[in-house]
């Protein structure tokens, strides 16, 4: 049972708490050291103890730290899966996507509303489930999934939705972990989530040793690794395709005290995957990719900003980092080498796309809420605790320890010529075999579709929300930096689905997703999602198609970081690629107002509490 909470008591002075908060929040803030960077961990710890943050436990985070509530406040606020408000003790969360809602997650959310009797988006009246939408989970190839509180469920019936419900319901006393059939903690990561490994390539998911691109990395000065990496044409895997040599040599050139090496798993573009199985897979290898950084840049410290949604990898991955330890491959001197030391901590999130972004990533590793800092500076200037970052995806380290195994020419062998390498392809949607398929860049769209299957594909999303809407026009297009870049999304969407629809929902999730800092994104996205929604409602004219554009155009422009200025893809791909679309929407005869007015103005009304003037009511 969770501890119950002192709500109420209105005191800002801890010591005068009832003991169960402010006992628990103290114990809590010792165990992080009281140190006011792991205040994500610390508030994390606390609702996983008491179940959500409330009043009084802000207030005890707070002067434990030695910081105005305010700070922990809002950075609480920010994250989706922090609760400010009591929750059920389960909280069920059903992934909400494009993909999800093909595959029949409304009739899955509607069975676990049902069984729990909670309302979708609310808690049951006996206060034990809480049942809500949440975003992209990172199981698109294995949709309709979930997570209940920590554990990710996939390929969900609304009948497995109701006996999950009646198990957790007559375990009450049971870890919800242990409940599903063949985890054991330890494998739990294996056993309800496939594994999803459609194809391997000659790269990523080459046999290769543990520590041995590490052990070749040692055998050269410290920027002649970095010089690999250029020699390789090594570009960033996730998603910008920044040259990787560069960045560290950038990274190695800021004088300082420390530097860092930071692994971004956040993995949040709807319908990517591709991390998830490469450090379920092949984790030593991305940590191979990761301590090579370490050595090159000259860091002593590693993290892996983990997606909060991916925390059933956390046991798995902790114990690959306690074993490499015990191999030497972490730790002081790594593989004997004197003077090299290097360890990894890993960073939870707790729900927030936008922290994917690297500057909005180094903000939450700090403790604080995920904001994009301005930049210059970089990261690779100022970045962790204000010190040289090199912020690099997942799949990027495993490619670096790879280059270190077999070479540079041998990885610039493959793939274009401003694309060197295979490229991991996370693939979901209307296709009978999705998963993570290792393709040479280069592929041409109907090359891949033939590939996973998929040749009656109407249209395809490539590269998520945030990507390209591609035609059948162009599938002869080629998936590689220099054509259709895309850091692994590819959703592919069959016969009778909607474009406009799909563009709809992927607005939505940016609305969702927005920090909030600048006005373009925060108000921008609302508005193209009403305008949207407009011409689907067949309510638009062809005023409001250009107005939409107009405004998709302002918000790319104006928008402060990659999120914003992302954010009008989806509308402004599909207004591309499919204009027949948006004119089947509109009216072919002379636009007549289906509202009146004074229908229209009921909003503004209502704020101003007076009605139109005489002259305005024509
Ligand atoms: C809104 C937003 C979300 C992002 N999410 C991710 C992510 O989940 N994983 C990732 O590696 N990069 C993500 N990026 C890109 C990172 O900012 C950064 O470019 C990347 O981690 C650099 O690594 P790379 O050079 O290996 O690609 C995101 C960018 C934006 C603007
Ligand atoms: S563009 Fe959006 S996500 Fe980025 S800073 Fe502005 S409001 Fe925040």
């Amino acid at each position: 049972m969770m501890a119950p909470d002192t709500e109420g008591q209105a005191t800002t002075d801890s010591s005068l708490l009832a003991p169960p908060v402010a006992a628990v929040v103290d114990a809590v803030v010792e165990e992080f050291g009281a140190d006011r960077g792991r205040l994500l961990d610390i508030v994390q710890a606390v609702q996983r103890r008491i179940g959500h943050i409330s009043d009084a436990a802000v207030r005890a985070v707070a002067t434990a730290l030695g910081i105005h509530a305010v700070e922990v406040e809002d950075m609480v606020s920010f994250y989706a899966f922090l609760d400010r408000e009591p929750k059920g003790r389960i909280r069920i969360r059903v992934s909400k996507t494009p993909m999800s809602l093909m595959k029949g997650a409304a009739e899955v959310a509607q069975a676990f509303a049902a069984a729990t009797g909670a309302a979708i988006g609310g808690t049951s009246p006996d206060g034990e489930f809480t049942v809500q939408w949440t975003a992209d989970i990172g199981m698109a190839d294995q949709e309709p999934s979930a997570l209940i509180d920590g554990t990710v469920a996939t390929r969900l019936t609304p009948a497995e939705a109701a006996a999950i419900v009646a198990t957790l319901r007559q375990n009450r006393a049971g870890p919800a972990l242990l409940l599903f059939p063949g985890s054991d903690g330890q494998s739990i990561s294996r056993a309800r989530v496939g594994s999803s490994l459609a194809r391997s390539g000659p790269i990523v998911f080459r046999q290769g040793g543990r520590g041995d691109g590490v052990r070749a990395a040692l055998t050269l000065p410290r920027d002649s690794v970095t010089q690999e990496m250029t020699k390789a044409r090594l570009r960033g895997r996730g998603g910008a395709g920044f040259p990787t040599g560069l960045k560290w040599k950038l990274c190695q050139q800021s004088i300082s005290a420390a530097h860092h090496v930071v692994c971004n798993a956040d993995e949040g573009e709807p319908g990517t995957f591709k991390d998830r199985v490469l450090l379920t897979e092949i984790p030593d290898v991305v940590l191979d990719g990761m301590t090579i950084a370490g050595y090159a840049i000259g860091a002593r410290h590693g993290l892996i900003y983990l997606r909060g949604e991916y925390a059933y990898l956390w046991n798995s991955l902790q114990a690959v980092l306690e074993n490499r330890r015990r191999l030497g491959l972490l730790g002081s001197n790594v593989c004997g080498r004197e003077g090299f030391d290097f360890d990894i901590r890993i960073q939870l999130g707790a729900g927030a796309y936008v922290c994917g972004e690297e500057s909005a990533l180094i903000e939450s590793l700090e403790g604080k809420r995920g904001a994009p800092r301005d930049r210059p500076p970089f990261p690779t200037e100022r970045g962790y605790l204000h010190q040289p970052t090199a912020v690099d995806n997942v799949e990027t380290f495993a490619c670096v320890a790879r280059i270190m195994e077999m070479g540079a020419s041998w990885f610039g062998g493959h793939g274009t010529r401003e694309s060197t390498g295979t490229k991991l392809l996370s693939v979901s949607g209307d296709c009978p075999h999705p998963g993570v398929y290792e393709v040479p860049f280069g592929i041409t769209v109907n090359d891949l579709l033939d590939l996973v299957g998929a040749p009656q594909a109407e249209f395809v999303q490539v590269g998520g929300p945030s990507g390209q809407c591609v035609a059948p026009k162009d599938f002869g297009r080629r998936i590689a930096y220099e054509d259709l870049s895309t850091g692994g999304s590819v959703i592919v969407f069959g016969p009778g689905r909607d474009v406009l629809d799909v563009a709809r929902q992927f607005t939505e999730f940016f609305v969702e997703e927005s920090c909030g800092w600048c006005t373009p994104c925060r108000v921008g996205t609302t508005l193209l999602k009403m305008n949207l929604e407009k011409i689907i409602g067949d309510r638009g004219t062809l005023a409001d198609v250009t107005a939409l554009e107009a405004l998709a155009n302002t918000v790319t422009r104006m928008s402060r970081c990659g999120l914003g200025q992302t954010a009008a893809n989806p509308i402004l791909t599909t207004m591309r690629n499919f204009p027949q679309a948006y004119e089947a929407r509109l009216r072919p005869e002379l636009f007549l107002p289906r509202v009146t007015l004074r229908e229209a103005l009921a909003e503004a009304v209502e704020i101003l509490g007076r009605e139109p003037m005489a002259e305005e009511d024509t």
